[in-house]
């Protein structure tokens, strides 16, 4: 029995850079993000249209990487549901305070030892004079700098056991299993699952050194596909490191760009166009090793480092 929409949606992410301020320079500049705080070891970031305090709080640390990724749950009773199940399931780390602009959080481990955090309580977003939108339904006025992007899409975990990964959120979080990797042998290379009607907001893929608690990418949307192109264009003349694309994604037809943030954390630009998932019976899609053995959708094959880069770096990777 599913467990419904006990999580209302993926909310703020701590993202680790050993270079602090370029990676600041990188989501205000490039990204066309907006400074709402910090002090000489964090800064708090946010997109334009996301409704809470902030989007991304980004930490000095010794290496890249991610932090905790917090979820808000989707009332105070979800809340206290997901805790006492969670606290059953020995993943519990306590409560913690939340960061400015967010209440009481809980904080526990998925099985990769992945930090997330899950509250209720959450201020809106109040814009000072300078930053206030033209229309009363938006959340900050559109920056018009860099990709200028809308909203945070989505997290892209690296994990040792994928398949772990995919039941602790469907059946712990009540996340929705969209689409998955199935190889030849059965096992789970990539699970997509989603807390919205987005096509996916939490996505794990196998770690080839098997390492845990890794970072693959997280991704910002854009209202446009266009968007994507001239995200690229901007790159260029900003000296951003661009990876791979624009290309389109057969896995959720995700037009795509994905470029490196100063720190090193891949980060992706995306688009999903108009596609939800509405039916409450999906079914999740499985695709095969032959599958993706075509390529991108279009055929473009994928590049090496895509499967090799993760953060923070293991080896040589
Ligand atoms: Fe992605």
């Amino acid at each position: 029995m599913p467990l419904g929409h006990e999580v209302a949606h993926l909310s703020h992410i701590e993202l680790l850079t050993p270079v602090l301020d370029k990676s600041v320079a990188f989501f205000v500049d490039y990204l066309g993000m907006t400074v709402v705080g910090g002090d000489d070891n964090k800064v708090y970031v946010r997109a334009f249209d996301d409704y809470e305090h902030h989007t991304l709080t980004l930490v000095a640390h010794s290496s890249s990487g991610i932090g905790r990724t917090n979820l808000r749950a989707s009332s105070p009773d979800a809340l206290a549901r997901r805790v006492k199940a969670l606290e059953g399931a020995g993943r519990s780390s306590g409560w913690q305070d939340g960061d400015p602009g967010y209440g009481p959080t809980f904080v526990f481990q998925d099985p990769d030892g992945h930090e997330l955090g899950l509250y209720w309580e959450s201020e809106r977003y109040n814009p000072t004079k300078d930053l206030r939108p033209a229309l009363k339904n938006q959340a900050q006025r559109y920056p018009g700098r860099g990709v200028s992007v809308r909203r945070l899409d989505h997290v892209n975990y690296l994990g040792a056991d994928v398949e772990a990964n995919r039941d602790f959120l469907r059946d712990q979080l009540g996340a929705l299993v969209t689409e998955q990797i199935v190889l030849d042998d059965g096992s789970i290379a990539g699970t997509w699952t989603t807390f919205t009607n987005k096509g996916y907001d939490a996505v794990y893929t196998r770690d080839r050194t098997g390492t845990t608690g890794r970072l693959h990418h997280i991704a910002f949307a854009t209202d446009t596909r266009e968007d994507i192109l001239r995200a690229a264009d901007i790159a260029l003349e900003q000296g951003v490191f661009i990876e791979s694309g624009p290309h389109k994604h057969a896995i959720q037809q995700t037009f795509f760009l994905y470029v490196y943030e100063p720190g090193g954390n891949r980060i992706e630009l995306c688009n999903a166009g108009a596609r939800l998932v509405l039916a409450p019976d999906w079914e999740t899609i499985n695709w095969t090793e032959a599958e993706r053995a075509k390529g991108q959708a279009w055929g473009m094959k994928t590049i090496e480092s895509f499967h090799t880069h993760g953060t923070p770096p293991v080896g040589n990777t």
